[in-house]
């Protein structure tokens, strides 16, 4: 979850480690640091922003250094608790994102052996224990001390004196950006796309040795090469283009999203292994945002391929042994990186079960664990709320299950012409902006709402909800609308707005009956329904109108209105939008 960064080259380090950190901002964090080497190592970090940081510092001479945002685990965000840590010398500073889960242990004997401790972090061992072993071989000894580490970690080590930077991970990601006699280290692509976007992607166990001229890996002391990957994106994109938040940025590259993701699966055509391996069920897993595209997936695919799926919260998955005969499996991580996304896949292959990954990131942690990798074409999400990252993943499940489908001609025809008119459909939602402001408005007024969904608009509930209470903190919970009844009614009243998506589907009546039950009980109704739907109007205190289609894709659709309800009402609440509090765009932490 913390930023990392590192910048080895011809030029002064201290202003591109500051731009990289400024370009990681987006993840959150709570303080952040920088360690420049030209002989000798000069640390400057504190709690609070990049920019802070930057004015509160002098110029420093050198043309290597480290830097990192930090996300507090061990020990409250302060001067001293933030990273680069030292060892005793003052001559090896260290950035590190994880978690070393025997740090007490270490520390205790560090501290017996005479090193002397300043933090509360577990990081601090690092730098102690690589100066215990360095007899001027700084990556001999880094080798040797991260074999004393249990945990996960991604690290960048600099020495003073040394014209190199050694990285390392393990369970987190980095990645080496490649320059012209220069190189970059990174924990997320954005950080370096000012200056690359040729990049190596370091395995599990690999140590980098990073010097202007070159890199070289090594693993369990033997060389290693790893693949360099072409980012696909560019600084452009990784920028707001005149939109206040990323968030609202990225909800309105919707339309193309959806062209990209859709132009780029079918160009390519590449078959899904999977589905040709004779399963009999799927099993997709995810978390969060992506958790709801795997829920969505599972009507889809249930629908076109009449095959049995399952989905599990990755994080819920890693505590129970599944049965998984005749079962694929499909993860879906728009980061690649979440850590329970990710040891869940493990535990699968493990298992013997084919896992297809569906993720945002080339080279992501996902990919490198998955069987095959299917990519959508987001381009880089920003906003902690994940927006554009949900409809991509959407698109490929549509169009996977498309391929694969057991339906008829005809009705295969219409799934094809409904999704191209995804694009226009979605542009009609986003040009029916101020109306949903207006709604967003009002909503932003309360403190509780419930969303609520039948079918496969029910993930869609959920989804809606957990926008709005990241963004807005306005409590929010998504329920099925049919089970409202069984317990939930019991909150409803003037100040427990509902939400209602209502599709037109075989879910209609009876969501017009569960309207009129929240209608009783006093709740303020906002409805979200297809345009030229007369009874919601009457049933309903406000309609949010949305363009008619199958309702199949009606999940698209409806989710977009929901993303710009929850931006709406959080702008009006005057809410950090693109960086909630708590929160971090990518959780390498289980
Ligand atoms: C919510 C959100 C999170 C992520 C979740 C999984 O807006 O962004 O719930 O969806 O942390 O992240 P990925 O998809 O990167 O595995």
């Amino acid at each position: 979850m913390c930023g990392i960064v590192g910048y080895i080259g011809g030029k002064q380090a201290q202003p591109i480690l500051l731009n990289c950190l400024g370009r990681l901002e987006y993840r959150g964090y709570d303080s952040c640091g920088i360690a420049v080497s030209a002989n000798a190592i000069e640390v400057y970090k504190d709690a609070g922003r990049v920019k802070q940081l930057a004015g509160a510092m002098p110029k420093l001479d050198g043309v290597v250094g480290i830097g990192h945002t930090r996300w507090a685990t061990h020990g409250e965000p302060s001067q001293i608790n933030a990273h680069p840590h030292l060892d005793c010398s003052g001559n090896i500073a260290v950035v590190h994102n994880g978690v070393i889960n025997n740090f007490q242990k270490l520390k205790q004997q560090l501290i017996g052996e005479g090193h002397n401790f300043v933090s509360q972090t577990d990081t601090e061992v690092i730098p102690h224990l690589i100066e215990k072993y360095y007899h001027g071989n700084l990556e001999e000894a880094v080798a040797t001390a991260l074999r004393d580490v249990e945990g996960s970690y991604a690290i960048v080590v600099l020495a003073a004196g040394e014209p190199k930077l050694v990285v390392a991970r393990k369970d987190c990601p980095i990645i080496i950006g490649i320059g012209d006699r220069e190189n970059f280290i990174a924990s997320d692509v954005p950080a370096i796309l000012d200056y690359t976007n040729r990049a190596l992607y370091l395995e599990d166990g690999d140590i980098g040795i990073v010097t202007k001229e070159g890199i070289r890996l090594r693993r369990d002391g033997a060389e290693v090469k790893r693949e360099e990957h072409r980012i696909p994106w560019s600084v452009e994109d990784a920028q707001k283009a005149g939109y206040e938040h990323f968030m609202l940025k990225e909800i309105h590259e919707q339309p193309k999203v959806i062209r990209d993701t859709l132009g780029d699966y079918t160009q390519r055509a590449e078959p899904a292994m999977l589905m040709d391996t004779g399963i009999e069920s799927m099993l997709i897993l995810a978390c969060g945002t992506s958790y709801h595209a795997a829920l969505v997936g599972r009507y889809i695919m249930e629908e076109l391929l009449s095959i049995l799926v399952r989905v599990e919260l990755a994080s819920e998955l890693n505590y129970y042994v599944p049965n998984l005969a005749k079962t694929g499996a499909i993860a879906i991580t728009q980061s690649g990186e979440t850590a329970d996304t990710l040891k869940a896949m493990k535990k699968l292959k493990d298992m013997g079960c084919p896992v297809l990954a569906i993720t945002n990131v080339v080279g992501s942690s996902a990919s490198r664990i998955a069987n095959q990798t299917i990519y959508i074409r987001a381009g880089p999400e920003i906003s902690v709320a994940a927006t554009k990252s949900f409809t991509a993943q959407l698109m490929v499940l549509y169009w996977l299950a498309m391929s694969y489908s057991k339906v008829d001609a005809r009705r295969l025809a219409g799934l094809i012409m409904g999704i191209r008119q995804l694009p226009k459909k979605v542009q009609q939602v986003l040009d029916n902006e101020d109306e949903i402001m207006k709604y967003a408005k009002y909503l932003a007024g309360y403190e509780n709402a419930f969303f609520i969904g039948r079918g496969i608009n029910f993930p869609v509930a959920l989804e809606g909800a957990l926008k709005l209470k990241e963004v807005s903190y306005i409590h929010a919970e998504g329920c099925p609308a049919g089970e409202l009844k069984h317990g939930s009614f019991a909150l409803l009243s003037k100040d427990v707005p509902v939400i209602a998506i209502v599709a037109q589907d075989n879910t209609y009546e009876a969501m017009l009956t569960n309207l009129k039950e929240v209608k009783a009980r006093g709740s303020p109704l906002i409805a979200l329904a297809e345009e030229g739907d007369e009874d919601i109007d009457q049933l309903a205190d406000s309609v949010i109108t949305v363009p008619k289609g199958d309702a199949i894709f009606s999940p698209v659709i409806n989710t977009v209105a929901l993303q710009l309800l929850a931006y709406y009402a959080a702008k009006q609440r005057g809410c950090p939008i693109d960086n909630p509090r708590n929160l971090a765009k990518s959780v390498t932490v289980e």
